[in-house]
């Protein structure tokens, strides 16, 4: 009785706290509005976008339609802009000066490690990417390159055919639909995992490893972006996941050592047979985080990638019908088996999954944190921006700029063969040719479309990503006829997740070709 009579005396109490409460927080919001509408300015620092509310900033907009929202901006402020998300303050420079400025930046300017590493070393691991010195991450990105060469492509190529075609077998015959962002996560985790994390992987796929794979996966979502670590179940099952993996790899590479198994062509024989250029051999735990990062860079981006590309030929049959063509007239006819020589060859389908990547790039941004005391300058505006800043690159954007491209919003994968087109040029800049210790960049940071980034962090994975998903189109428009659903068109993009998806529903109509 005395608790409750204490309860029911404390109510009024209770509620004053929250009216208080909400008055303070009432009155925080008006200082921050009046202070960004009167308070003092700094001129040579990039305007800042207006927001409502404290501390969140504009992570509303941004989340639901970053590319709207950063258009808008731009429409505002023109192509520099700082703008608040959730206790980060993010300077945005569009225009392909503002993607050479972002990614060019020397290393001890801003930082790449310092934008992900936070979230990045749970799901890797420790001491591998982001969680190394920059010159050793330069390293192990030489080694994943080295391992994806001509020859184990050679081999991979009949492997993702075959894939694919055991992936479909037991589809509905003579039709039926599937949901293409679903189902072509579950094939690319096969085909990825058969050519690059071994065939020990890939047999354990449908067991154990599908499950570590998904625990890792829920600790990489935007959520963690914001709050790396929390003591919440998904937090807990990522960080035994990674330590489960890499016990995994461990007894994968001391058998192979042991039984002498060498004749792999997949990427973990690549790292197991490098060494660091002091001569010591990787260490398991790199190897397991090197190969947890390689399936984390590909696996979503890929899958995606094939998603839209199947989509938006879905709404197109003269393009299917073109593919189709291409290679019998390239290859000879629909059952040439197809191989790394002739699928190189199949120019028309390479740029359908370019355009694809113009319109639906699956990271359309690219962070890095500025680092240096004194800040850094975009000498093409003036502006300084300060450290503990994030910089922010944003290829989606460039990409639909009516400036680089005609008709931006239009899939032509046709634009793709026009040289004279002003963005081939702007391709082959000086800095195309600089090597950060990987090999050579090969596009310039210059370029209005870098749905692989530019510079140091370049992606390493894009022949390989071509590859897999030019194999896998190939292989699925010999299997079916496809099309949109009834009244439906592509589908719009859904930027909730670490990628760019297809929002639902995003289904594929097949019908079995005879
Ligand atoms: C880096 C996109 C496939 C491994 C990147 C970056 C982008 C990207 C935009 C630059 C990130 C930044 O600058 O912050 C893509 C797309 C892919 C794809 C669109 C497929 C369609 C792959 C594959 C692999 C891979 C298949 C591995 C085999 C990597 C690695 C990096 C990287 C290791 C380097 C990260 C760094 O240096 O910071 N990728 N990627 N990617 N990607 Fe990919």
């Amino acid at each position: 009785m005395a608790v409750i009579s204490t309860l029911v005396t404390s109510l009024p109490s209770l509620s004053n706290l929250v009216i208080y409460t909400f008055l303070a927080f009432g009155v925080y919001v008006i200082l921050n509005i009046l202070n960004q509408l009167f308070g003092p300015k700094d001129a040579k620092a990039p305007p800042v976008v207006f927001s409502w509310i404290p501390f969140m900033g504009n992570a509303i907009q941004f989340g639901i339609n970053p590319i709207k929202f950063l258009q808008d901006c731009q429409k505002m402020y023109g192509d520099v802009f700082t703008f608040y998300m959730v206790g980060k303050k993010v300077t945005v420079l569009l225009g392909a000066d503002g993607n050479q400025f972002v990614f060019n930046s020397k290393q001890n300017v801003s930082s790449a490690a310092e934008a992900y590493n936070d979230m990045t070393k749970y799901v890797f691991g420790r001491e591998v990417v982001y969680d190394a010195p920059h010159s050793v991450f330069l390293e192990q990105k030489r080694f994943i390159k080295a391992g994806l060469n001509s020859d184990c492509f050679r081999e991979h190529v009949p492997m993702i055919v075959d894939e694919v075609v055991d992936f479909f077998k037991d589809f509905k015959k003579p039709s039926g639909t599937f949901d293409a962002y679903h189902t072509f996560g579950s094939l690319i985790i096969c085909t990825a995992s058969r050519c690059l994390m071994g065939k020990e992987i890939r047999a354990n796929l449908d067991k154990n490893v599908a499950q570590l794979y998904y625990d890792l996966d829920q600790g990489f979502q935007p959520i963690n972006f914001i709050f790396p670590n929390l003591p919440l179940p998904s937090y807990r099952k990522r960080d035994a996941a990674c330590k489960k993996m890499a016990e995994i790899y461990s007894s994968i590479i001391r058998r192979r050592r042991e039984e002498n198994d060498t004749s792999n062509s997949d990427l973990l024989q690549a790292l197991i047979d490098a060494n660091y250029k002091d001569g010591s051999d990787l260490p398991d735990h790199h190897i397991a985080g090197m190969m947890i990062a390689v399936l984390f860079g590909g696996q979503h981006t890929s899958a995606t990638t094939s998603a839209w590309t199947l989509l938006e030929l879905a709404a197109r049959p003269d393009l299917i019908r073109a593919l189709r063509e291409e290679q019998i007239e390239k290859l000879g006819s629909l059952k040439t088996d197809l191989t790394f020589e002739n699928v190189k060859e199949l120019t028309l389908l390479e740029n359908c999954v370019r355009e694809t990547l113009r319109l639906h790039p699956p990271i359309f941004q690219m962070m890095r944190k500025v680092i240096t005391d004194e800040g850094v300058t975009f000498e093409k505006t003036g502006h300084q921006i300060p450290k503990g800043n994030f910089l922010c690159a944003v290829p989606g954007v460039t990409q639909v700029d009516e400036t680089y491209f005609k008709e931006p919003l239009k899939y032509n994968p046709m634009r793709w063969v026009d040289l004279d087109d002003p963005v081939h040029s702007m391709e082959t800049g000086d800095d195309a040719n600089v090597d950060y210790g990987f090999g050579v960049a090969g596009i310039s940071s210059k370029s209005p479309f870098l749905p692989f980034g530019a510079g140091r962090h370049r992606c390493i994975g894009e022949q390989f990503g071509y590859l897999q998903i030019k194999t896998i189109i190939a292989t699925m428009i010999r299997l079916f006829d496809i099309e949109l659903e009834e009244g439906k068109g592509v589908p719009k993009s859904d930027y909730t997740s670490m990628v760019v998806v297809p929002e639902k529903p995003a289904n594929i109509k097949y019908t079995w070709r005879e």
